[in-house]
């Protein structure tokens, strides 16, 4: 029997790998151990869908600002840039990780991502043309301190070694994802306050972000 001990198991990635795990390996041992920070929350633990990510990150506001009939803002100009990926693949691929021999990846560094980028503006457009709401539109605000213009990744490591690699597209993932935020209000509604953070700006000015 193999035993997989999960660090931060209560939180987005680590809820929802746990919740694979259990799905894919019945006969696994899982252990998880999180200090439940205000990120952690054992109720993401049970058997259930997919995303249960923060309401502050960009894909979750956007889903939940078209429900709620509000602006989609959008940090500057909406030009940086993200690798992003679902999260049951990144699931997926933390798991095709357990499964390769030691050897292999012992000692290595490995990316996980999709090794593709789009925009924070692009994101909000994909998921307006999706939802098609009548009330939301895109709203620029200033941007973040210390915004990192491009995140993204090589992920042909990750495929080399573990032939593993991302099965869904970006737009099926957007789905999936919108689809679980319009069923699962109850989850989603009571952690309204985390949707937005204050920000304070290099001018001293305090901004809700
Ligand atoms: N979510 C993303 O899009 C994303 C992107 C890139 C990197 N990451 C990184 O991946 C990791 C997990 O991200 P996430 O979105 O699941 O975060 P999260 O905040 O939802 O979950 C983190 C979990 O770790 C727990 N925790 C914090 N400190 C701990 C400690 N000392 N001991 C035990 N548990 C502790 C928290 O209570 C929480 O449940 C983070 O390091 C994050 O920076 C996340």
């Amino acid at each position: 029997m193999k035993t997989i001990l999960v660090t931060g198991g209560a939180g987005f990635i680590g809820s929802n790998f746990v919740r694979h795990l259990y799905r894919k390996h019945a006969d696994y041992r899982l252990i998880v151990v999180d200090s439940l920070t205000y990120a952690g929350n054992v109720q993401n633990c049970p058997d259930g869908a997919i995303p249960y990510q923060h309401l502050e990150k960009a894909i979750p506001r956007f889903i939940t600002s078209c429900i709620l009939k509000e602006p989609l803002t959008v940090h500057g100009d909406g030009s940086a840039k993200r690798d992003w990926i679902f999260v049951e693949e990144h699931c997926h691929a933390l798991d095709c990780l357990l499964d390769v021999e030691l050897d292999k990846i012992a000692g290595q560094v490995m990316n996980i991502g999709t090794g593709t980028d789009k925009s924070i503006l692009e994101v909000a457009e994909a998921v307006l043309e999706v939802m098609k709401p009548n009330e939301s539109r895109i709203q620029f605000i200033g941007d973040r301190p210390g915004q990192v213009f491009r995140h993204t990744c090589d992920a042909s490591k990750m495929k080399r070694l573990l032939g593993c690699e991302p099965r869904l597209s970006f737009e099926e993932g957007l789905e999936r994802t919108i689809r679980w935020y319009r069923e699962n209000e109850s989850w989603w509604r009571p952690q309204m306050w985390m949707r937005h953070i204050p920000i304070v700006t290099a001018k001293g000015k305090r901004e809700m972000h």
